[in-house]
């Protein structure tokens, strides 16, 4: 465990910025580690944890990473790229029975745990939007993870910048395998990006209703 100072969370989120290029400095096993597992504590919808995450290190695996994401240099500069995926068929094939062992091992109500797997698989079979689905718990654990790193001092690059097609040829991922996007974690080359503002509370938070201002 280093000694180096992490940054409070509410700082983190307030100067994080998505870098444009980085130094190519190594990212050490032991934060990789933290900032996965980061995204690994994240919620997710009946806790299904449908994402998976390919860790890219191998510099001539990001080049051709960088070759399917629109040649984006950041993709080959950073040491790290870490490359967000959802298993749409994960709950099908093991993910749900594990779920709910987990549950009940941690305390799962059993009258709850006997009509999950019915609820949920029924649940699951009708989606209007399976991708919809799949990527909202995707990029929660993703956000997990991009926010750890600024803790820890990296800085990082969120990137929807790429060719799904590609991106899977590359990674050999299975079919069920949707790409959600990109996060590269490492160190800025030369001076943040300019900050680009945020729209005010009175155009995108209501009060209760539509079109009623908040006021704090
Ligand atoms: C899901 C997502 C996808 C993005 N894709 C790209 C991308 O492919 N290439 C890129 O240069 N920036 C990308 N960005 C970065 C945004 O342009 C950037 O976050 C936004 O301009 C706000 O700037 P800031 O994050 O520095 O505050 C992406 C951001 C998000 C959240």
């Amino acid at each position: 465990m280093s000694n180096r100072t992490e940054k409070p969370l509410s700082l983190a989120i307030e100067q994080r910025r998505a870098s444009p290029s980085f130094n190519g400095a190594p990212v050490p096993d032991e934060d990789l580690k933290r900032i996965l597992d980061a995204g690994l504590h994240a919620p997710s919808s009946y806790n299904l944890q449908p994402w998976r995450f390919v860790v890219v290190r191998n510099p001539e695996q990001r080049r051709r990473l960088r070759a399917a994401s629109f040649n984006q240099p950041k993709v080959e500069e950073a040491s790290v790229v870490i490359v967000a995926c959802g298993d749409i068929d994960g709950w099908r094939n093991g993910d749900l029975d594990e779920s709910l062992r987990m549950g009940r091992e941690g305390g799962m109500p059993e009258n709850y745990a006997e009509q999950a797997r019915t609820v949920i698989a029924n649940y699951l079979s009708n989606l209007p939007n399976p991708t919809a689905w799949l990527f909202k718990q995707v990029m929660l654990a993703f956000t997990s993870m991009m926010l750890m790193a600024e803790v820890l001092g990296y800085d990082t690059a969120p990137m929807e910048g790429f060719e799904q097609g590609k991106v899977h040829e590359v990674l050999k991922l299975p079919l069920s395998y949707q790409v959600a996007a990109l996060l590269a974690v490492g160190y800025r080359n030369g001076e943040d990006k300019f900050y680009g503002g945020r729209f005010s509370m009175s155009q995108t938070v209501f009060d209760g209703e539509y079109g009623k201002p908040l006021r704090l």
